[in-house]
């Protein structure tokens, strides 16, 4: 269901487990309601992608997700013809003594349809709802296709040669995310809401961390919780993010361990930090003092 306002956009979104700020439940909103594609941009690991996953969940419809790479085309995020089975069916109909027409080919059962297609067409699965279209981090695709998304999103409609124009009945809700390894060009981002998301404050992190790692001790969490707070203050090529911050919790449960201590932080450190650089930089004395830090806010 739709929400109607920004605290049912949190309530809804928190009924899937997924705990957002304010700021990132309006943009939202106002994405649903202003009928606008949403731009995330963040650090790795911070929720764009499970934003969206939560988003559809919540209206109940399956979520298109189009993952960008270098040299991701048209054709792929679109539709491309299922030209053996085409072909499988003139020779059937050759067999027959028939001979089909061109039309005959270019029907709906051959057509496959890529996110960004399916996205203009309902979900016959959740009537009434918009689809939801995750296109995942697009500052890896060229910027060609950034440029044919942009045509796609100013009209919510696509032609294609044999059928003829296919057009949105009601505009998808799109979630473009972005992890800035390159800008993204301004005329896309006008079109959409932006939103940056950042490091979730300690008293979210530790809401996602109870709902995610349930099976950690609740004292557990909350020290686990500040030690990353601290971790993020220090000078690191990669932070952990709230991906990690789950991942963390998990491990020192299986563990067993029940209160964070030097040994404990040190075994699993490779849980937080992924760069040998990190790794060498936490270690050691920085351990102790991050573990007796003041309490993050
Ligand atoms: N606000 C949140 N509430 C609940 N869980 C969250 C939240 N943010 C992140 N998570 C959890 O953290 C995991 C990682 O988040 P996600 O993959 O969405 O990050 P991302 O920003 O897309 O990262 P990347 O840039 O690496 O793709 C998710 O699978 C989810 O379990
Ligand atoms: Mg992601």
């Amino acid at each position: 269901m739709l929400p109607d306002s920004i605290d049912t956009t949190l309530t809804q979104l928190a009924a899937q487990q997924y705990f957002a700020d304010r700021e990132t439940a309006t943009v939202l909103y106002l994405a649903l309601r202003m009928q606008r594609p949403l731009f995330l941009e963040g650090e790795p690991g911070v929720g764009k992608t499970a934003l969206a996953q939560a988003m559809a969940a919540m209206l109940g419809t399956r979520l298109l997700r189009l993952q960008c790479y270098e040299g991701l085309d048209a054709a792929s995020a679109l539709y491309e013809w299922d030209y053996p089975r085409q072909i499988m069916a003139l020779r059937l109909a050759e067999a027959r003594g028939e001979r089909p027409g061109e039309q005959s080919l270019y029907r709906d059962e051959f057509l496959l349809k890529r996110p960004l297609l399916e996205a203009l067409l309902p979900d016959p699965a959740a009537p009434g709802v918009p689809r939801v279209l995750l296109i995942d981090e697009i500052d890896r695709a060229d910027e060609p296709f950034e440029a044919f998304l942009l045509e796609v999103l100013s009209e919510y409609q696509v032609s294609i040669p044999e059928i003829g124009v296919l057009r949105a009945e009601r505009p998808p809700l799109i979630v473009i995310t972005s992890n800035r390894t390159r800008e993204v060009h301004d005329a896309l981002k006008r079109r959409c809401l932006y939103q940056w998301m950042g490091y979730p404050d300690r008293q979210r992190e530790l809401q996602i961390v109870a709902a995610r790692a349930p099976e950690a001790a609740a004292a557990l969490q909350r020290q686990a919780v500040d030690f990353i707070h601290r971790l993020r203050g220090i000078d690191l090529f990669k932070a952990p993010g709230i991906a990690e911050a789950i991942d963390w919790s998990r491990a020192l449960a299986a563990l067993g361990v029940t209160e964070l201590d030097p040994q404990s932080v040190r075994d699993t450190l490779g849980v937080l930090l992924k760069y040998q650089d990190d790794l060498a930089r936490a270690d050691g004395p920085t351990i102790a003092e991050l573990l007796a830090g003041p309490t993050p806010a």
